[in-house]
């Protein structure tokens, strides 16, 4: 088991209330696993998200990740885990702009301690590796969207890491473009990637392994709240 979340709640005080947002999600993710969870705006997604990938911690529950009980960890224990276990691809690519698609890809191995001859060779195979060849020297306003987040989603994987989250990877994108980058998820997890993937539309929560819908906070069980279900 890559990860295991027991009874999992997030509430923020609102006044003299407290308003739950995610309401005792369990969740379990084997090595090579693909899933994706789906669910409309405000479900809970990114919060969720954010909680698996130690971006932010819950308000009670367990989480365990690649082994380590991590539900109380430090920031800076939180931050470890995020560079040496975690990938991350979001909505909007977060490019350096003053950086080539080389540099952006490399930067995390700077962060690493690689040395700069080695960065740049691994951010170039890395650049081969979803298709950019290329363009491995183009800066982010000369690529387009599609591009531009595979630009990012190399550089999630330059590290290797154990676990590949995106939130709404596509929602961004054109439709071509949204294929091009879940084909290159379907590469990925063909190669033993696990992959947690967060969406609003069925058409790409439909492309993983496994669907798990969010609503109102409440994770669903898998095949529930499916086609026909009002939500
Ligand atoms: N920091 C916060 N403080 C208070 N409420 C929040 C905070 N972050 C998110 N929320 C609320 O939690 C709910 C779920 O948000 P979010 O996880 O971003 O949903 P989704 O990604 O599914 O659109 C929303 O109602 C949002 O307003
Ligand atoms: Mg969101």
């Amino acid at each position: 088991m890559l990860l295991e979340m027991n009874n999992i709640c997030k509430e923020y005080p609102q006044g003299r209330e407290v308003v739950k947002i995610l309401k005792n999600v369990d969740l379990a993710i084997d090595q090579g696993d693909y899933l994706a969870i789906m669910g409309p705006s405000g479900s809970g997604k990114t919060t969720l998200m954010n909680i698996i990938g130690c971006l932010d911690v819950a308000t009670s529950g367990t989480y365990r990740l690649d082994g380590e009980d991590i539900s109380r960890a430090s920031e800076n224990r939180l931050a470890d885990v995020r560079n040496s276990t975690l990938g991350f691809v979001f909505q909007s690519f977060y490019l350096l702009p003053k950086m080539t698609a080389r540099e952006n890809v490399a930067l995390p191995l700077l962060y690493a301690g690689v040395k700069k001859r080695a960065r740049l060779r691994r951010a170039a195979e890395a650049l081969r590796m979803v298709g950019l060849g290329d363009r491995i020297d183009f800066m982010p306003n000369q690529l387009s969207g599609g591009q531009q987040q595979r630009v990012a989603i190399a550089r999630a994987m330059i590290n290797e890491p154990k676990l590949l989250l995106a939130d709404e990877p596509t929602g961004a994108l054109d439709s071509a473009s949204g294929h091009q980058v879940m084909d290159l998820f379907d590469e990925l997890n063909d190669k033993g990637t696990t992959i947690v993937l967060i969406t609003h539309e069925p058409a790409v929560g439909q492309r993983a392994r496994r669907l798990r819908r969010i609503l109102d906070g409440r994770l669903l069980a898998e095949g529930e709240g499916g086609v026909g279900d009002a939500w």
